[in-house]
């Protein structure tokens, strides 16, 4: 047992007031599949684009890869007896395709389902409800050989996959997220390059987000038929602001920057949830996509298949998304179609990532989509912060700006249930420091704190914060 940490009550940073939470509110933490578990050869697990991204020298900060990560792989029982320490609710985490089916076809494998099969007996046990997510970025790399999520045929693929998981899990695990942020996957996989696999084809892009949207369509089909209770899609969804609007939302808004906020909008948000629930694109992507291979890959039926009833829209927010009329010096790649479009560079009190910290976006993006989406409910499946936290002498990790960040953010949330939201919990990005994706290990967003070099989690104040309020069921004094 390699768990450390300092007990006691966290230090309170809290404004006043107290804010309580309706009810069976869920209170959780999240991770993903590559930036935890390590163990990358292991039990017949195949390669995943993250592999052999992470392994070409220059895409990862530092050349870090996930072959250890925090070797939870491994460490699972000792990760979730922290989970029970802290008194998660949920603990939302992610499949790896590449154990289940090496290379994304075909019989699943024993081992890998083994595997997410001790994880949901563990958590049980641990009286702690498992959100599984199918697709958190680790596609096979053999399907990438094939043309990846550009390829039409891995929605199919997806859709076998999901259905071959639920088969094992589906008897103890209630809540299904097909996707995690379809965005990030086509557009910084595809478009910007900066994510595996490294394309920079914004054609391949948009293919690549429709055939995301048909594989999400299709396993929510599927694992319905099956008898899935709860189903979600996870966007990265954030208010789209012009500078002016940031610190004051009733500011007026000339109307060249209304359209590039509508135009930004369309691509982050609407391109994803429009076809999810209303079963259409908006104009703008149609519009943008005509310009950039057109719209073959959109097959008549595809939009039906798409629109699925779903439980949940889950929604990631770090903060919110700043631009205004153009042009933008150089064109953004990862947003095709905005080369008239300035996004704006944060200001204000940033995290270690150098995102904004803002958290009536978060507020504001909730209450939006309850407005523009009736009828589907919703969960904060990520909000969290990276911060350059170390250990103290005293065995401590003084995180207050993370502790302060998720405690503006939860007051946020609060205010949306106020106004109508219907916001069924919150889940923390992240339980563990971790892969950080193109930024490797320099990024910690765990409330643990986790030494790579001997694998010690150390529970940071954050941590012991967010015990008390889950305990109390809100924030406070
Ligand atoms: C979104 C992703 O889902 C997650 O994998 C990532 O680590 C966090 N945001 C922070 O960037």
């Amino acid at each position: 047992m390699t768990v450390v940490n300092a007990r006691g009550t966290a230090p309170s940073l809290l404004t006043e007031g107290r804010a309580d939470f309706p009810a069976g509110f869920v209170w959780g933490a999240a991770t993903a599949s590559y930036q935890i578990e390590g163990a990358a050869e292991e039990d017949g697990r195949g390669r995943s684009i993250w592999d052999a991204f992470s392994h070409t020298p220059g895409k990862v900060a530092g050349g870090d890869t996930g072959d250890v990560a925090c070797d939870h792989y491994h460490r699972y029982a000792e990760d979730v007896r922290l989970m029970g320490e802290l008194g998660l609710h949920a603990y939302r985490f992610s499949v790896a395709w590449p154990r289940i089916q090496a290379d994304g076809t075909g019989p699943a494998d024993p081992r890998g389902l083994a595997f997410y099969d001790r994880l949901v007996d563990e958590l049980l046990a641990a009286g702690i409800t498992p959100y599984t997510t199918l697709y958190h970025w680790d596609l096979p790399q053999a399907l990438q050989e094939r043309g990846g999520w550009a390829d039409r045929d891995t929605a199919h693929r997806f859709a076998e996959y999901a259905e071959r998981v639920h088969a094992r899990l589906g008897d103890r695990v209630a809540h299904w997220t097909t996707l995690n942020e379809p965005w990030v996957s086509a557009f910084l996989g595809y478009a910007s390059g900066v994510h595996a696999p490294g394309e920079r084809d914004p054609a391949a892009a948009f293919r690549a987000a429709h055939h995301l949207l048909l594989g999400h369509g299709l396993a929510a089909r599927a694992l319905r038929a099956a008898g899935a209770r709860e189903i979600s899609l996870v966007v990265n969804s954030a208010p789209v602001l012009t500078p002016t609007q940031v610190a004051d939302p009733s500011a007026p808004v000339a109307e060249a920057d209304a359209e590039a906020v509508r135009r930004v909008d369309a691509l982050l948000t609407r391109q994803f949830l429009d076809p999810a629930l209303r079963g259409e694109y908006p104009a703008e992507v149609l519009e943008i996509v005509e310009r950039h291979g057109g719209l073959a890959h959109l097959a008549d039926g595809d939009l039906e298949t798409i629109r699925q009833p779903i439980d949940l829209v889950g929604v990631n927010y770090y903060n919110p998304c700043v631009v205004e009329s153009g042009p933008g010096e150089p064109a953004n790649p990862a947003w095709p179609g905005t080369e008239d479009v300035r996004f704006c560079p944060a200001e204000g009190p940033l995290t270690a990532m150098g995102w904004p910290i803002v958290p009536t976006g978060l507020s504001r993006l909730l209450l939006r989509l309850s407005a523009d989406y009736p009828g589907v409910g919703l969960i904060v499946t990520e909000n969290g912060a990276a911060f350059d936290d170390t250990v103290e002498e005293d065995g401590r990790v003084r995180d207050t700006r993370r502790t302060a960040y998720l405690d503006g953010h939860l007051r946020a949330v609060h205010a949306a249930i106020e106004g109508g939201a219907d916001l069924r919990g919150y889940i923390v990005w992240s339980l563990l420091d971790n892969f950080e994706w193109a930024e490797g290990y320099r990024r910690r967003f765990g409330i643990v704190h986790v030494d790579f070099g001997t694998q010690r989690r150390t529970l940071k104040d954050s941590a012991l914060w967010y015990r008390d309020v889950i305990q109390r069921n809100g924030v406070l004094e």
